[in-house]
């Protein structure tokens, strides 16, 4: 087919390393443990994070205030390069640094509605524990509210053709975007809880 793809939105999918079960049992660990400790997280989700804890308004510069976040925010040092590299970005003069990291725990029915993270340039999830029946993370076609009389696509679309794509959240595992991509949780079907890691990187 004589097709030219234009303006692609690249996501970045990989394990966090061929082995970091220490690191992640250590990050679990410390996960559980903050919510247990952050009274003002758990009455700030209380108010706003249906269905879960997270630490976005009381803790969420983990990897300046733990040894083992430090870590973590190492290993996606790496792969932010690499990610930044596949998308061509000229970062010379500024430095791309991870300015915000914080703790998710989700129950089952928990959901994240649709949203970006407007004053950063990278986001991403790493997943720390995910039981089965835990949903993705669920991104949306940026050009969706121009697309007037555009007819609807096949259910059986290619995934670079859908105005969705929920890509499967895998422990041990995570994913990268730019930060203006809407995405959001959908509703998680297991009952056991969903630990994740999120972050932004902002160029500065
Ligand atoms: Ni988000």
């Amino acid at each position: 087919m004589p097709l030219k793809t234009l303006f692609p939105t690249q996501v970045y999918a990989e394990p966090l390393a061929r082995s970091a079960t220490g690191l992640n049992r250590r990050l679990l660990r410390e996960c559980l443990q903050l919510r247990h400790d952050d009274r003002a997280g758990r009455d700030w989700s209380a108010r706003n994070y249906s269905g879960g804890y997270t630490s976005y308004n009381s803790r969420s510069r983990m990897q300046q205030v733990s040894p083992t976040f430090a870590g973590l925010e190492q290993r996606l040092d790496d792969h932010v390069r690499r990610y930044v590299r596949a998308l061509d970005f000229d970062l010379r003069g500024r430095r791309l640094a991870m300015t915000d990291c914080w703790v998710n725990i989700m129950r089952r029915h928990g959901v994240h509605s649709l949203h970006l993270h407007p004053l950063s340039t990278i986001s991403g999830t790493y997943y720390v524990r995910v039981p089965a029946g835990c949903a993705g993370l669920k991104f949306e076609d940026p050009r969706l509210e121009r697309f007037m009389a555009a007819p609807p696509r096949k259910t059986s679309a290619r995934a670079a053709n859908r105005a969705w794509v929920t890509l499967p959240a895998r422990a041990g595992h995570l994913l990268l975007f730019e930060s203006w991509l809407r995405h959001e949780v959908p509703p998680s079907r297991s009952s056991d809880e969903r630990v994740s890691i999120s972050f932004n990187y902002s160029w500065f």
